[in-house]
């Protein structure tokens, strides 16, 4: 398969590379009329039993492995979390399984909405891969 990396230097190599990379500054956001509404129910859904791994501001941890959330792109978020609630993603912890299988539909898209409405982290935020050693 073209493409395909080779062995785990090769891919250790890739995520030393994809790790230098910045997050976009223009990330998508949710764009409905009520973004308001769905941000501010989906900070309290966040909070109450996401906020303990992910962070409050959505920074994540680095020495835990829990993922940068905040600024990342609307839809690729409630894609991953819709995925994790219906068993379709399968590497997350037990605890946050066993926390978003109680959220429906509705309240993933308002936490999807809150975390993509959420600042990048500042170490994260560059124009191009070189910008960042300026920061
Ligand atoms: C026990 C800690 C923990 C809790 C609680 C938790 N998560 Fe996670 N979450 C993780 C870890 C670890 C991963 C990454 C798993 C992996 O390696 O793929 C993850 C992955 C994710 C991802 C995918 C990120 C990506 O870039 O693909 C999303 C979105 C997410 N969590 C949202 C939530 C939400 C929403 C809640 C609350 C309902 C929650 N998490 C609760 C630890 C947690």
């Amino acid at each position: 398969m073209p493409g395909k990396i080779p062995d785990a230097q090769a891919l250790a190599d890739v995520a030393a590379y994809i790790g230098t990379l910045c997050f976009p500054l223009d990330s998508g956001k949710y764009e409905g009329a009520d973004a308001a509404k769905q941000v501010a129910e989906g900070k309290q859904l966040y909070n109450n039993k996401c906020a303990m791994c992910h962070q409050e501001n959505g920074a994540g941890r680095k020495d835990a492995l829990y993922p940068v959330l905040a600024g990342q792109h609307y839809k690729y978020l409630l894609r991953q979390m819709t995925d994790v609630r219906d068993g379709k993603r399968v590497d997350v912890p037990v605890e946050m399984f066993d926390a978003i299988k109680t959220y429906d539909n509705a309240q993933l898209v308002a936490i999807a909405a809150y975390q993509a409405s959420l600042k990048t982290p500042q170490l994260l935020m560059c124009r191009t891969p070189t910008d960042k050693t300026k920061m």
